[in-house]
């Protein structure tokens, strides 16, 4: 396994000598080991085996931003690896109505583990709607300039989550969005200077820019509502009803979240984005499903990688819950009533929020393990490569890293 695996890594390399890269972001591997169940209703979802060695292609340049002839240049192919890879970069919390938000926190690792799964979580951010809370959170959403590639601009919002304020201002208790309406949650770190080597990368002039939230390992808390929609259903809504809350590879909204060009954001070569709840359709409106879009050992990016199992959206009452990326590439979403927004929540606390979902309302899905994404026929099934990073597997990424910086 471990030849085939390094061959497939030469492969890779050679690859990228030749520059070829950026196309081959990829591999044609299946969606593997999916259960045979059919859709139905869950309180936890969790997928194993995620993170993966690939690729994605930064922004690196933003030209004439508000005129017709609007385009966007992208950099070379980044690598990244790793438990939960893509989704370890800094993220970006967004939420689309009909929803409002009670309280939300992020937690980070006390220890970062090297085997099992996270002991102590720390939390490093937290709003509270009713006590007005708000620590290590920067609420923005797109009520900014338009642009014929970036659309809308980011700017802070406003109390109510979707009018656009002068400086930072915490979300009112009282935030109910409609449909389509959203607004995003950043770190309170400003980003420093747009730039193609700096952390947050090359961002749209004029935006608010903040830092996304940080780790390998990561745990983020909500308390909200999703009720029914009760403006008119008519043709002017993108998402009539269709509530959401998702992570996003923080660098996309800093570019450009509904590009017209595929080349002004990092999305489409598979920089990251994780659906935690999100109603899908009309059919199903009342359905939450959780979906990875990367390109761990699929090639429709779109259509992501999706549990074949959703959790039921309350619409008259409260919902507690969230996701943990945890050690081993082990993704949890769940819903809980015995969600706790502490500072610290120990493993035994987890397992005790968890604890009381029955065995009956819990689905596991594996992602397919993709040994390098640079070739495309280097499915190694069965292989625990992701679970087991090791030495081996360090040099190799190193290798990968130091070869990208020397191209
Ligand atoms: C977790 O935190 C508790 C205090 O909240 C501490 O007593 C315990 O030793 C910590 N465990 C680990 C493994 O760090
Ligand atoms: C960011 O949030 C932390 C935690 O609430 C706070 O201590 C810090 O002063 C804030 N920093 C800025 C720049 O607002
Ligand atoms: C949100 O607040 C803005 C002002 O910041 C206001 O213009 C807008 O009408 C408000 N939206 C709603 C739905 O109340
Ligand atoms: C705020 O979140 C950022 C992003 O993960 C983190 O680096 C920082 O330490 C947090 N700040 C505080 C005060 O916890
Ligand atoms: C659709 O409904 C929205 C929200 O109620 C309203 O602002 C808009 O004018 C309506 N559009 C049409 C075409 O009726
Ligand atoms: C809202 O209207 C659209 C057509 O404009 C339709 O496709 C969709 O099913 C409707 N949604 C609901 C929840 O009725
Ligand atoms: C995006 O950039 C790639 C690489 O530079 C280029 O081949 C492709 O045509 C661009 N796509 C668009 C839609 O401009
Ligand atoms: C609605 O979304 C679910 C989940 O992705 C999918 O299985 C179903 O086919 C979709 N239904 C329609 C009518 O598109
Ligand atoms: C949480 O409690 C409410 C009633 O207060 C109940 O309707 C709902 O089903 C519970 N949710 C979960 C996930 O158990």
């Amino acid at each position: 396994m471990r030849e085939l695996l390094f061959l497939s890594v030469l492969c890779g390399i050679f690859t990228s000598l030749l520059g070829l890269h950026a196309g081959l972001v990829s591999g044609a591997v299946p969606q593997s080991q999916s259960q045979s169940q059919s859709q139905s209703s869950y309180n936890l979802i969790e997928f194993d085996n995620v993170g993966f060695y690939g690729t994605f292609t930064p922004v690196k340049k933003l030209s004439d931003v508000e005129e017709d002839s609007c385009t966007c240049e992208v950099g070379d192919a980044t690598w990244f690896g790793g438990d939960n890879a893509p989704l370890d970069e800094p993220v970006s919390v967004h939420f689309r109505g009909p929803l409002s938000l009670s309280k939300f926190a992020y937690y980070y690792p006390a220890t970062i583990p090297t085997s099992g799964s996270v002991s102590n979580w720390t939390r490093m951010a937290y709003y509270d709607a009713s006590e007005q809370t708000s620590e290590n959170v920067t609420f923005l959403t797109g009520a900014g300039t338009t642009s014929p590639c970036l659309g809308n601009a980011l700017t802070y919002a406003s109390s109510n989550g979707t009018g656009e304020a002068d400086s930072a201002t915490v979300l009112e208790d009282d935030n109910f969005i409609y449909s389509d309406d959203e607004f995003v949650i950043f770190s309170n770190i400003s980003c420093p200077s747009s730039g193609y080597d700096k952390s947050c990368g090359v961002y749209r002039s004029g935006i608010p820019a903040y830092e996304g939230f940080a780790g390998t390992y990561k745990m983020f808390l909500f308390e909200f509502t999703m009720p029914t929609e009760t403006k008119e259903n008519n043709t002017s809504y993108d998402y009539y009803d269709l509530p959401a809350i998702w992570l996003l590879n923080a660098r996309i909204p800093r570019t450009s979240q509904y590009p017209s060009n595929e080349n002004c954001s990092c999305w489409a070569s598979g920089c990251g984005e994780f659906d935690i709840f999100e109603s899908m359709n009309a059919t199903q409106k009342n359905h939450l499903f959780s979906t990875f879009h990367s390109y761990q050992g699929i090639e429709d990016i779109s259509t992501g990688i999706q549990a074949s199992a959703y959790i039921e959206r309350d619409t008259e009452g409260t919902m507690m819950g969230g996701v943990v990326f945890d050690y081993g590439g082990e993704t949890t979403v769940f819903l809980s009533n015995s969600t706790s927004f502490s500072d610290v929540i120990e493993s035994s606390d987890l397992e005790s929020i968890i604890s009381g979902i029955s065995a009956s309302e819990e689905y596991t899905t594996t992602l397919a393990t993709v040994s390098a994404t640079a070739s495309t026929t280097s499915k190694s099934s069965g292989s625990s490569f992701h679970k087991k990073p090791g030495f081996f597997n360090s040099i190799i990424y190193a290798t990968m890293v130091v070869l990208n910086l020397l191209l």
